[in-house]
């Protein structure tokens, strides 16, 4: 969604802004903008399209400003167009706004200052926030201004604001949106997210909600929500630049899936180091757990995902039941938790508006709250009671994928340590799971060597309409991904069923090359699943089987995956179905990492 950047410094802002904007176009945005101070005049060059336009439009400008705000938008009120991007302006051109996030009470805002004579030239919720500013500024300084102006605000918002009349100022407030300054002798760099400006500096203030901060110079003076001076540590933030790079790799989307063997094991990390499974900062008494009668597992999409595929092994080995639900269901359901539940919040940006506003409503209620994110600091992690990173560093496709296995890794370790901690496995069984863990990045790896037949298969259905995925237990959860990330990149309608309700409607539409994709890795159902792919094998379906099985060679394509314990299959069989969708949104000729109309962090309800 909407990205930001900032700078204040000794350098010129210009290259720095770009930079860092084209750092966020994996968010996924349709306008851009920028706005220094040129001859102490507020500057602004905005338009809809890719940052490389805005580039085109910035060619001629001579500028020298070292200070400077910029904006990826994505249209949330208004249509994507010049007057609706950002940066904004008050009505007398002295603020100069960009913001993520959403006004939710703009309109009673905007009808106010309609009243006190305000006029209005864009449809964004956004453009009430400068003039709100202004209307402040009459009897105040301009901290005092924004300060006020934000108390109005209900919605989201992480927002930088420039002032005519403070040329080396930017002023800076979140409250429910990400914001990061990272700071280094050459100035302070300003963003939405941490990839933005990762290659000017390691040092990140992370800021929290109602927080403001006040960037000039060199200086940073930090307020917090009622404008009291407060002091602020930096993080040491350890990504890798590489890690944002392509790196040889066509896409970031393949690089990713490549990465995988790298970020299972830095996700084991030393986590098994020892005779017993640890958590990295979480350690549970056997008292607590014994309290625990629910889990229960809330995220969205990808991540919800990874839930629903860790269910049974928490429900087998930990024998507490296990719920998992799509947060922007949850949050409005009033939800059955209480302070006898453990309620696990999976995002890998750690910002996803649904995840965090479910996140609240759980901790209200008394649940114990545990964050799963895949980002340091991020805002779900600062929420929760507690959190446990996973390592699969920063991810830029919107399609994701190293950091789902990472997800599923992580929460099957999380079931292995409350088993071991409830007396419920063994040591031996606690040694084999250690060996199979560590065997998983091998196993990923020989999958990897194999795209050849991948390949061939995407050539031959990539023109397909509709396809379906199927599996049963624990392979459904991974067909529900494996039509995820199909219809994301590919644009192909798909459908996941748990195979044996085929039967009950959805087999009425398979017809001659419909495209079936089955998982069947597990031993006990892997002959019901058979019978049902022979079911749509009969009404002319092309078949496409992915199995640790050997299976009847009437299908179209067998793709054999290794064999590993029962509840890491998941990390193995997602595998082919990420190179599918990859393969056949190249053969389309699609944008892989940046599809369209989606967003990397989904950061409004
Ligand atoms: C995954 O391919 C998707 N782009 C999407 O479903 C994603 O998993 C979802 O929006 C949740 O994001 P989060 O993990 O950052 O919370």
């Amino acid at each position: 969604m909407c990205g930001i950047v900032g700078y204040v410094g000794n350098k010129k802002a210009i290259p720095i802004l770009l930079e860092g904007l084209s750092k966020l176009e994996y968010r996924g945005y349709d306008s851009a903008g920028i706005a220094t101070f040129e001859n102490n005049k507020i500057s602004i060059t905005k338009d809809k399209g890719r940052v490389k336009h805005l580039q085109e439009l910035l060619e001629n400008h001579s500028s020298s400003s070292n200070i400077g705000i910029a904006h990826t938008r994505w249209a949330t009120h208004g249509k994507p167009s010049k007057v609706n991007s950002h940066p904004h302006l008050d009505n007398t051109g002295k603020f100069c706004v960009v913001h993520n996030g959403i006004i939710e009470n703009y309109a009673d805002i905007k009808k106010f200052l309609m009243d006190n004579e305000y006029k209005f030239i864009s449809d964004t919720d956004t453009e009430v926030i400068p003039n709100l500013i202004n209307y402040y500024y009459a009897q105040n300084n301009f901290l005092q201004a924004v300060y006020l102006a934000c108390k109005d605000l209900k919605g989201s918002y992480a927002i930088e604001v420039l002032c005519q009349d403070y040329p080396d100022h930017i002023i800076v407030v979140r409250k429910d949106s990400p914001l990061v300054i990272g700071t280094s002798n050459d100035g302070n760099y300003i963003a939405s997210d941490i990839p933005a400006v990762l290659s000017h500096t390691k040092n990140f203030y992370l800021l929290e909600d109602n927080e403001i901060v006040e960037v000039y110079g060199n200086k940073l003076n930090f307020f917090n929500k009622n404008l009291e001076p407060i002091s602020k540590k930096t993080e040491i933030i350890s990504w890798d630049e590489s890690a944002i790079e392509k790196n040889g790799f066509d896409d970031f989307m393949l690089k990713e899936i490549f990465e995988q063997p790298k970020t299972i094991r830095d996700t084991i990390g030393f986590k098994l180091d020892k005779d017993k499974i640890t958590l990295d900062n979480i350690e549970f008494s056997k008292e607590f757990l014994s309290n625990i009668s629910k889990i229960v597992i809330v995220a969205c999409g990808t991540a919800m995902h990874a839930g629903l595929s860790a269910k049974a092994t928490f429900e087998n080995l930990c024998r507490i039941p296990v719920e998992v639900d799509v947060a922007s269901e949850f949050r409005y359901k009033n939800p059955l938790v209480n302070k006898n539940t453990l309620a696990i919040f999976i995002s890998q940006s750690g910002e996803t508006a649904d995840t965090i506003g479910a996140l609240k409503i759980a901790k209200e209620k008394g649940a114990t709250t545990l964050a799963i994110s895949n980002v340091i600091g991020s805002s779900i992690t600062r929420e929760a009671d507690l959190f446990i990173y996973t390592h699969a560093g920063p991810e830029i496709a919107v399609a994701s994928t190293k950091a789902y296995t990472a997800q599923v890794t992580l929460l099957n370790i999380l079931a292995f340590y409350i088993a071991q901690v409830l007396g419920y496995i063994d040591n031996k069984l606690i040694k084999s799971l250690k060996e199979d863990l560590f065997e998983l990045p091998n196993k990923i790896e020989t999958i990897l060597e194999n795209t050849e037949e991948i390949i061939n298969i995407s050539k031959d259905i990539y023109s397909a309409k509709d396809a379906f995925f199927l599996g049963r237990g624990i392979d459904y959860p991974v067909a529900m991904e494996g039509s995820l990330k199909l219809k994301e990149i590919s644009y192909i309608h798909s459908e996941a069923y748990a195979a044996g309700e085929l039967k009950h409607g959805p087999i009425a539409l398979i017809n001659d090359d419909f495209p079936v994709i089955a998982i069947v890795t597990d031993e006990v159902l892997a002959s019901k699943t058979v019978s049902n792919i022979q079911e749509v094998i009969s009404r002319g379906a092309k078949t496409i089987v992915i199995t640790t099985e050997n299976v009847s060679k009437a299908f179209n394509y067998i793709i054999k995956i290794p064999k590993t314990n029962q509840y890491l299959t998941p990390i193995l069989s997602v595998i082919p179905l990420q190179l599918l969708a990859y393969y056949i949104s190249k053969e389309k000729g699609l944008d892989v990492d940046k599809p369209r109309n989606l967003a990397k962090s989904v950061t409004v309800e």
